[in-house]
């Protein structure tokens, strides 16, 4: 337990897992969401990632069907059908920017599976807006950062035209489902009943309807884009990986498996874990303490704020053997599995906060990789290094630029 303060705000770093799963789970109801999630409400307004207490669980039990294991299994065959087609566009020996390619595959995916819309037209435009919108978080974590975002400064604009551009897109989204006026229980259709019923007041504004969709477009496809590029730039720096992926797939024949054989594919689902370990996408966790909180002998006045990173939790040399070390195979070893406490490795998050797309973003990051990594062999461009960057999710810094090169003749 590490606590210090910044200005007038104590903050405290739990990274003992039990410290963790206490206050993901078993005190999950003695917190709140932390200070990240409150500035995201300026871009996501009051949706499930967002929202708190009653209003939160309505919302989830709402959002929940989508996410059940057989609808899940209905959205394989269009993630992989959609990866394969990505995999189509490439040509032997060209320098791809994985970051933007799987990101754009990402959101035509999540527009496909939650809201049955097309949005492959507009995935350069929501991907502009989506980081002139988070950009303005930089300046609200500034000192007085709350009074400057009022200010009409370069960034603040830009935000507005962001969240107007964003607007635009989800409303006409919405606009395009109620006029089929059908139940075809997608996602979208799903939450548009709910507001239908709203006779008794209790269903959805169309603003309410606004911030759900918008929070499962960007948090269902920026966090699995992040984990897919991180795990194709680790391949491309581990030739030994890649080479035993390849076999596994190619078991399958030259086009590799199909969505049918997701749960056949073991050292595929290692590669995702432990890129997911080494850069997890959801880096940090925030929670403020509503009531006193007792943490390693300590009792800690409310209003603190209580932080868990995977980051830091992920590449302990405790629980994880050459912690600093992409080694997929660790995930093989059910012995070393077993022994390991479970909250030493939390890319979901817990409890009833939990990430709702957890098995979907395993779905996608598994087959997403099988589909690219059956035809291409990935190595870095040269002068390409490549940092993370910490903003709401682990992104990289920039452009992440890798030469692909055929697997067999096409
Ligand atoms: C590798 C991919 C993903 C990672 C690492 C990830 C991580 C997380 C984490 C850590 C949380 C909990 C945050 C907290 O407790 O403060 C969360 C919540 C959430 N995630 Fe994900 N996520 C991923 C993919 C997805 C996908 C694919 C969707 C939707 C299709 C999604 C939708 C959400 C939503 C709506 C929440 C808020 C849930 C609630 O509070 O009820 N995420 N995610």
């Amino acid at each position: 337990v590490a606590a210090f303060s910044i200005g007038r705000q104590q903050f405290v770093l739990l990274s003992a897992p039990d410290d963790i799963r206490d206050l993901l789970v078993t005190r999950g109801r003695d917190v709140r969401k932390g200070i990240g999630l409150e500035r995201a409400r300026l871009l996501l307004g009051n949706g499930l990632l967002t929202s708190e207490g009653e209003f939160h669980l309505r919302q989830r039990r709402l959002a929940q069907p989508a996410f059940h294991r057989e609808r899940i299994a209905g959205y394989a065959r269009i993630m992989h059908e959609y990866a394969a087609r990505t995999a189509s566009t490439w040509r032997d020996g060209e320098t791809v920017d994985l970051s933007r390619a799987v990101t754009a595959l990402t959101l035509a995916i999540a527009g496909k599976t939650l809201f049955d819309a097309d949005v492959t037209g507009d995935t350069v435009a929501i991907g502009a807006a989506l980081s002139d919108g988070l950009r303005v978080f930089r300046l609200a974590s500034l000192p007085f950062g709350d009074r400057l975002i009022r200010l009409p400064l370069p960034g603040v604009l830009r935000f507005h035209r962001a969240r107007a551009t964003l607007d635009t897109i989800v409303y006409r989204l919405i606009a395009e489902q109620r006029t089929r006026r059908e139940d075809r229980g997608d996602l979208l259709s799903m939450l548009l009943l709910a507001q239908d019923t709203a006779g008794d007041g209790t269903g959805m504004t169309d603003e309410q309807l606004r911030d759900e969709v918008l929070t499962l477009l960007l948090a269902g496809h920026e966090t699995t884009a992040n984990g897919v590029t991180w795990a194709l730039w680790l391949l491309a720096q581990n030739p030994e990986a890649q080479e035993r992926l390849l076999s596994e797939l190619h078991a399958f024949g030259t086009d590799g498996p199909g969505a049918e054989h997701v749960e056949q594919l073991p050292f595929t689902r290692a590669v995702f874990a432990e890129a997911l370990r080494l850069y997890p996408p959801a880096w940090i966790i925030g929670r403020r303490a509503a009531v006193p909180y007792t943490v390693g002998g300590r009792t800690l006045a409310a209003g603190t704020l209580l932080l868990a990173s995977q980051w830091v939790v992920h590449r302990d040399p405790r629980w994880w053997p050459e912690a600093e070390r992409f080694r997929p195979e660790r995930w093989l070893d059910t012995a070393a599995a077993g022994a390991r406490p479970r909250f030493a490795y939390f890319p979901f998050g817990a409890g009833t906060r939990v990430c709702i797309g957890e098995q979907f973003a395993w779905m996608e990051g598994v087959l997403l990789l099988a589909a690219l990594a059956t035809r291409w062999r990935f190595t870095i461009a040269t002068g390409a290094p490549v940092a993370p960057r910490p903003r709401i999710t682990l992104r990289p810094a920039g452009p992440v630029r890798v030469v692909v090169r055929a697997t067999t003749p096409h």
